[in-house]
C-alpha cells in the first residue's frame, strides 16, 4: 500500500519505518528540513533502539523522506497524521499543527478515495474538526474518511511495541476506510495474531487519553504508597510487590520514583483534564494524580535539603537526564527541574547521562558534563540517580566511594539495595524504602 506519515517524530518515524518493514511503500514527510537531510543519509534525529538499522535497511527501497508534501498525498491511499500536539498553557491540547497538516493534506487531495488517520494524541472529536477542515480547504472534490488510530508505544522500546502490540484500536465510521485500514495492518494480525479493536471514532480518541490517565494513576498511587511507607516505616516495594501480585491489578507501573516525565503523560492528563471540564465532569480525581506526581519531585529535593542543610557551593553529581532510561528525549524530564532547584540554591552541578547530554546542553551552560558517571561522582557531597539506565545498576560503588567527598546517594528510582549500600558505608536514601 501507498502510504504517506507527516510529522518525523518519535510516532511519525517509528510508524513509517516499521510500516516500510512490513512491506508498504512509505514516504515520511517533516517540515523541519535538517531532520529530512539526516534521515535521507539514514541518520536518525532520535535515539531509540534499533530504529536506524531499520531506517538504512529500508531507505530508498520502499521509505522514503520528503519536505515536500504535495506528492505523498497525492499518491498515498492512506495518510497518517502524526505531528506534535504539545499542551497551551492552560493545559488544553493545542491543535494548531493537527489544523495546519489538515489544512496542507486538503490542499493535495485529488479525486481518489483516501484515508486520513489521526495518530497524534488528540481529544475526542477532533478527527470530526479535521473532516471539517479537509473539506473546507480542498480544492477538488475529495473522497476521504478520517479515522483515529491512536498509537500506544513507549519511547525506548518503540519499534518492539509498535511490532508487538498489546493491541490495535482502530476508530471508523465507514467500513471502505475499515477495510483500509485492515490491510495496513494485515501483517501484524496476520504474522503476530494482533488483536485489533474496531470502535467508532470518538471511542478510539477517549481510549487513548484514557490508558495515559490510566498508567499514570498507577504511577501516582504507587508514589502515595512510598509517601505512606516513609510516613509509617514500611518498605513500599514489599508492599507494591505484594498488591501487584494481585492478577487484576499486575506489576507494571507501580515503580514509584521521582515522577512521570515525559513529553505526553503530563500533557495528556491535563489535556484529558480540560476535556472533563468540557463536558461539566468532576475532574479532582485527574489533579490529585497531578498533585502527587509533583509531590514525589518535592519529596526528593526535600530529603537533599534535610541531609546536606545548606546547597551553597556544595558539589552534586547527577547521574541519568533523560525522562526514562533509553532514550535521549528530555521533554519533561524530572531531571531538569532537580537541576534547577539545585542550580537556584548554589550547588555546583555535575551530570552524566548515556544518551541525553547533547539535548541538556541547549538548556544549561552553567553545569558541568561528564563523559562517564565516575567523574560526575568525584569530590561530589552527594550523587542523585535520576534515570534507571542499566548502565547505573552495575556502577563500581566501592569505586564510587573513594572518590565522593562525602559518601551519600539519593536513589530516585531505586535502583540499588538500601542495605548492601549501607554496608559500603554509603548514607543512601531511596523513594518509600526505610
Ligand atoms: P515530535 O515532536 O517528536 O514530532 C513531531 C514531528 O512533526 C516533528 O518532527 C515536526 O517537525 C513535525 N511536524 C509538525 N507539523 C508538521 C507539518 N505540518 N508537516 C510536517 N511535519 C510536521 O512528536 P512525537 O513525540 O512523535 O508525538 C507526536 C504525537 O504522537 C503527539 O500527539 C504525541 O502525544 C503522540 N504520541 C507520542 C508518543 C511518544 O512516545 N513520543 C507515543 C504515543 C503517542
Ligand atoms: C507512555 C505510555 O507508556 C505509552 O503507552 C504511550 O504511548 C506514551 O506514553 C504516549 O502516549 O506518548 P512513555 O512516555 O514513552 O510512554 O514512557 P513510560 O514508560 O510510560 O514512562 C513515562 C514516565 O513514567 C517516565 O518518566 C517513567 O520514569 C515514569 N514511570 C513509569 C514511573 O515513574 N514508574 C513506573 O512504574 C513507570
Amino acid at each position: 500500500m501507498k502510504i504517506a506519515i507527516i510529522g518525523t517524530g518519535y510516532v511519525g518515524l517509528t510508524t513509517g519505518v516499521c510500516l516500510a518493514d512490513l512491506g508498504h511503500q512509505v514516504v515520511c514527510i517533516d517540515h523541519n528540513p535538517d531532520k529530512v537531510a539526516r534521515l535521507k543519509q539514514g541518520i536518525s534525529p532520535i535515539f531509540e533502539p534499533g530504529i536506524e538499522d531499520l531506517i538504512k535497511k529500508n531507505l530508498n527501497k520502499n521509505l522514503a523522506f520528503e519536505v515536500e508534501i504535495a506528492p505523498a498525498v497525492k499518491n498515498s491511499e492512506v495518510i497518517f497524521i502524526c505531528v506534535n500536539t504539545p499542551p497551551k498553557p492552560n493545559g488544553q491540547a493545542d491543535l494548531k499543527y493537527i489544523e495546519k497538516a489538515a489544512r496542507e493534506i486538503a490542499q493535495f487531495m485529488n479525486s481518489d478515495y483516501k484515508v486520513i488517520v489521526d495518530k497524534s494524541t488528540v481529544p475526542v472529536r477532533t478527527a470530526e474538526k479535521v473532516k471539517e477542515t479537509i473539506m473546507a480547504y480542498a480544492t477538488e472534490k475529495t473522497k476521504f474518511d478520517v479515522v483515529s488510530n491512536p498509537e500506544f508505544l513507549r519511547e525506548g522500546s518503540a519499534i518492539k511495541d509498535t511490532l508487538n502490540p498489546d493491541r490495535i484500536v482502530i476508530g471508523v465510521d465507514s467500513d471502505q476506510a475499515k477495510e483500509k485500514m485492515l490491510e495496513v495492518y494485515k501483517p501484524l494480525i496476520e504474522k503476530e495474531n494482533s488483536i485489533v479493536k474496531i470502535v467508532s471514532v470518538r471511542s478510539a480518541e477517549l481510549i487513548k487519553h484514557g490508558a495515559n490517565t490510566f498508567l499514570a494513576t498507577k504511577i501516582s498511587f504507587a508514589n502515595l504508597m512510598a509517601e505512606t511507607c516513609e510516613a509509617a516505616g514500611a518498605d513500599a516495594l514489599e508492599v507494591l510487590e505484594a498488591i501487584g501480585l494481585d492478577k487484576r491489578i499486575g506489576h507494571q507501573f507501580l515503580s514509584p520514583g521521582i515522577g512521570f516525565g515525559g513529553s505526553c503523560f503530563p500533557k495528556d492528563i491535563a489535556a484529558y483534564k480540560k476535556t472533563l471540564e468540557i463536558l461539566g465532569i468532576d475532574y479532582s480525581f485527574v489533579s490529585a494524580v497531578e498533585e502527587i506526581n509533583r509531590r514525589a519531585q518535592e519529596n526528593f529535593l526535600h530529603k537533599i535539603e534535610k541531609e546536606l542543610w545548606v546547597l551553597d557551593g556544595k558539589q552534586i553529581g547527577i547521574l541519568g537526564l533523560a525522562f526514562k532510561p533509553n532514550t535521549d528525549d528530555i521533554r519533561n524530564a524530572p531531571a531538569l527541574k532537580i537541576i534547577e532547584k539545585l542550580k537556584n540554591d548554589g550547588a555546583k552541578i555535575k551530570v552524566y547521562d548515556p544518551q541525553a547530554m547533547a539535548n541538556v546542553k541547549k538548556l544549561f551552560s552553567d553545569i558541568e558534563y561528564c563523559d562517564n558517571p565516575y567523574l560526575a561522582a568525584q569530590d561530589a557531597e552527594a550523587l542523585l540517580i535520576c534515570t534507571e539506565w542499566d548502565e547505573f545498576k552495575n556502577l563500581d560503588l566501592a569505586k564510587i566511594k573513594k572518590i565522593m567527598l562525602t559518601p551519600v546517594i539519593f536513589d530516585g528510582r531505586n535502583i540499588f539495595n538500601p542495605q548492601t549500600v549501607r554496608d559500603m558505608g554509603f548514607k543512601y536514601s531511596g523513594i518509600g524504602r526505610p
